[in-house]
């Protein structure tokens, strides 16, 4: 049978391994998924031995997406304006190729929520990882332009110069004043339970806040939205498994339906 993993470090509370499993019996395919807690010394090695043993095809989560970026042989455009990578497999030529599907994974999710990004002007707010890799696919998907907003502003210049004009940096308090229809929240602020201080005139003409964070309850950032008015507020779930069903594809060929599982999640999510 096909081996696959995530390899994370800890990994105990990966939701991957029942994702996959799911998209796996919805269409039938013939796999096994396992989590795999791989020494944080020891990322390559852990591969190799996952390779040797049949591996086929992994994720990769923290710490090691950028580990895994430099094991690669193969990088894609997705995963090179990422700097890191969440999925790995061997190709038919036994290269080792590293793609990034955390931003396609957004995309596809803002899709389902029934927005419109052709032509509309973007408010990404963070510069980490996870921002990073969010700016190629929203561009890709027609966002007309995209500003950059940090804490620490010189994080967010480092990143808006590896793409062109349409990306403007700036700190929390010299957010252009536009209306912005999206409002994506890439911090992890709310994990410490806070939110990015912008001003509440920036989400006033908000369609749609997002926070790529999940949990029981709304994340700060959500729920202040909300207060302000923002009619609809959406947490990082389904960005976890429309990112998962993007991995899959590459793998398998198929395209799960995401919506099933994410039922699931938000059930699960809701009993912890
Ligand atoms: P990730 O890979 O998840 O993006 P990261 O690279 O550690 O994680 O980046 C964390 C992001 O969250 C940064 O943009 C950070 O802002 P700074 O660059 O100024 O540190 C942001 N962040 C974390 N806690 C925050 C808070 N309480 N308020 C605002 N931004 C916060």
């Amino acid at each position: 049978m096909d081996r696959y993993a995530v390899f994370g470090n800890p990994i105990n509370h990966s939701k991957s391994p029942v994702i996959h499993r799911q998209f796996a019996a919805e269409l039938g395919e013939q796999l096994q998924y396992d989590a795999i807690l791989a020494p944080l010394d020891g990322f390559a090695d852990s591969w190799h031995q996952f390779v040797a043993a049949g591996g086929k095809g992994a994720n990769v989560t923290v710490p090691f997406k950028e580990q895994a970026y430099q094991l690669a042989d193969v990088l894609s455009v997705r995963a090179k304006q990422a700097g890191a990578v969440n999925t790995l497999y061997i190709d038919s030529a036994g290269r080792l190729c590293a793609d990034n599907t955390d931003g396609t994974g957004l995309v596809t999710d803002l899709q389902r929520l029934g927005v419109n990004l052709q032509g509309i002007t973007v408010l990404l707010l963070g510069a980490g990882g996870a921002s990073r890799g969010a700016i190629g696919p929203l561009l890709d998907a027609g966002v007309a332009k995209l500003v950059l907003a940090n804490r620490t502003v010189s994080k967010a210049q480092a990143i808006a110069r590896n793409f062109d004009q349409k990306v403007t940096a700036c700190g929390y308090d010299d957010i252009p004043s536009q209306p912005y229809k999206l409002v994506i929240n890439a911090t992890s602020s709310g994990l410490s339970g806070e939110r990015p201080n912008i001003e509440a005139r920036h989400v006033e003409h908000c369609q749609l806040a997002y926070d790529m964070l999940y949990g029981a309850k709304p994340t700060p950032f959500l729920q202040w939205a909300q207060q302000q008015g923002v009619p609809q507020q959406a947490d990082g779930l389904g960005m976890l498994v429309a990112q998962a069903a993007e991995a899959f594809y590459i793998w398998r060929g198929k395209r799960p339906d995401v919506t099933p599982v994410l039922a699931l999640l938000q059930q699960q999510v809701q009993a912890a």
